[in-house]
């Protein structure tokens, strides 16, 4: 800060003056596009978001006490907690941001960061947040209609009165925001939660009817270079859906903007999934919901929104990486904003952060016991919840914003453990790089000299490991449970590869500090890692 504005402030704190937020602000935390990938910046530094997500009723000033020290444990930077609209604007026109401001208050003196859930039109595709003002009229505020006339459940995203409504309070939250947070507790918003409609693809109310009648927007016609012509001729078996993405994503968008244009932080959408294959008939989660294979209409129709983002429940390794594929993309930054609290989601964080994830961040964290068995982990499991996702959490947390540099600045490769636990492999430079699960630390696999048990972790979905490349020959690996190994990819006649050098350490300050050499045992047999994740620089080469 400048002097004279250090000046200014003291003179304003001596007089008991508060200075409007700008004059306080730390940089906007915002999306920055590095080669061909996006990385988020805190403060002006590339961050990690090592995340935890409460509970959907967690949003009251009374649950925070239980909420904290579950994050805390899991050793997250993040806490992603809901903000309902119904909570804020019990009357209309009448606000209270009571458990705004003792949230915001109370991650920062944790220096915890937060991302503000907007539980607003849609929540899981219902109006359960919205407040009992909307709920109760719905002349005012209408719900998508059947072909036979009668009310769906879900609003309609072509009511304007609605989204007058929404906008305004969350432009209203925005603002308070402003005003209570000028370092930027708050890095990103996600306006709405999991939006789409289960069991219709469309609102049939007569205005609607006429719209999907007509041609398709201009600018999404450009956008995905498709003629100006009706939705169903242009789409085929997938007009209704792009139709309803198009304009949920247009009245979320229009939701983001009012509040950007108080606090523009940047904001996502997550999304409830379908298949990872197919897009065919009732596989592509919610209609209208930021599913991967509508990527194009969100983006077209929401350029306030930064990013969509999976909901990953399915315990299936080959899905979980699948959908992973679906969402890294150029100009999607990949960022797992919910995933199953069970034990063997843990892993998944390293085929995340392999693909250049922002941040990962199991459901559920909070110690209001409640659990969301089957798709997390059942009741009382807090502990084993604790030690599955705290290991990764905890070697990384001091080491957030470097690896989110390194990650956005070099090739990187992640797996977990698949289902049927064999290996997985890739190819970086001349290198080749193998990940192997439930292998012992000691010896090959074709040993029949000596007897061995079968490894106690053959079964278990357990496992997995990342990897960075820093230069053609030196690499960051780390992982948990698994075997890694260096080989030339496509070695010359005689040629082997060796281990020029391998350090056991992390990153302090942007700079590498080393605690141990691995070699001898460490490295005969692969770069092994047990139960504890470790870091590890690795300079190979060859020999012939
Ligand atoms: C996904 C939703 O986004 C969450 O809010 C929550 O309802 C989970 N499903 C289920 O616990």
């Amino acid at each position: 800060m400048r002097k004279f504005s250090k000046a200014l402030l003291a003179i304003a704190a001596a007089y008991g003056l508060v200075l409007p937020a700008a004059h306080a602000a730390t940089e906007l935390p915002r999306l920055e596009s590095v080669g061909g990938r996006q990385r988020l910046l805190v403060d002006g530094k590339p961050f990690l978001m090592l995340g935890a997500q409460a509970n959907n009723s967690s949003n009251y000033p009374e649950m925070l006490p239980k909420v904290w020290p579950a994050v805390e444990a899991l050793h997250a930077n993040t806490l992603e907690i809901p903000v309902a609209w119904e909570q804020i604007e019990p009357v209309e026109g009448q606000f209270d941001f009571s458990y705004v401001d003792k949230l915001v208050s109370e991650a920062r003196s944790r220096k915890i960061r937060l991302v503000l859930l907007w539980f607003a039109t849609w929540k899981n595709t219902a109006p359960s947040y919205t407040p009992a003002w909307v709920k109760g009229d719905p002349a005012r505020f209408s719900r998508m209609r059947k072909p036979d006339g009668s009310a769906h459940y879900a609003l309609s995203p072509h009511d304007s009165d609605t989204l007058r409504a929404d906008a305004r309070a969350f432009a209203a939250l925005m603002r308070h925001l402003r005003s209570i947070d000028p370092d930027h507790t708050v890095i990103m918003v996600q306006p709405e939660n999991e939006v789409g409609s289960y069991g219709l693809a469309r609102d049939y109310a007569p205005e609607a009817v006429a719209l999907f009648k007509a041609p398709i927007p201009t600018e999404l016609a450009r956008a995905m270079s498709k003629p100006r012509k009706p939705w169903r001729e242009v789409f085929g078996p997938r007009a209704e859906q792009f139709f309803t993405s198009w304009h949920m994503a247009r009245y979320i968008d229009q939701v983001a903007a009012a509040g950007q244009a108080e606090l523009a932080l940047p904001m996502y959408c997550n999304a409830a999934l379908g298949s990872a294959d197919s897009e065919e008939e009732g596989q592509t989660g919610p209609s209208g919901g930021p599913n991967w294979n509508v990527m194009a209409v969100w983006k077209a129709a929401a350029p306030h929104i930064a990013l969509i983002a999976p909901d990953i429940y399915n315990r299936d390794a080959n899905f979980v990486e699948r959908m992973f594929d679906n969402y890294a993309k150029p100009g999607n930054a990949l960022f797992v904003p919910e995933i199953g609290n069970a034990p063997e989601f843990a892993r998944f964080i390293w085929p995340a952060l392999g693909r250049g994830a922002i941040g990962f961040a199991p459901f559920g964290i909070d110690r209001t016991a409640y659990a969301n068995y089957p798709l997390g982990a059942k009741p009382g499991e807090d502990a084993a919840v604790e030690a599955a996702f705290t290991p990764a959490f905890a070697l990384l947390r001091p080491m957030a914003s470097d690896w989110a540099r390194i990650a956005s600045e070099h090739p990187t490769w992640g797996v977990a453990k698949p289902t049927d636990g064999s290996d997985r492999a890739t190819t970086l430079g001349k290198w080749k790089v193998t990940a192997q699960f439930a292998r012992w630390a000691f010896g090959e696999d074709d040993w029949t000299w000596i007897a061995r048990d079968p490894h106690p972790l053959k079964d278990a979905p357990v496992g997995g490991a990342t990897v960075a490349q820093l230069d053609a020959d030196t690499f960051l690996l780390m992982g948990q449970h698994v075997r890694l190994r260096l080989s030339p990819a496509a070695p010359k006649a005689g040629e082997s590869g060796q281990v020029i050098n391998a350090e056991e350490g992390s990153f302090v300050d942007g700079k590498w500090v080393m605690t141990r050499r691995w070699n001898g045992d460490q490295i005969d047999y692969g770069f092994n890692v047990g139960a504890q994740p470790v870091m590890l620089k690795v300079t190979m080469g060859t020999y012939r």
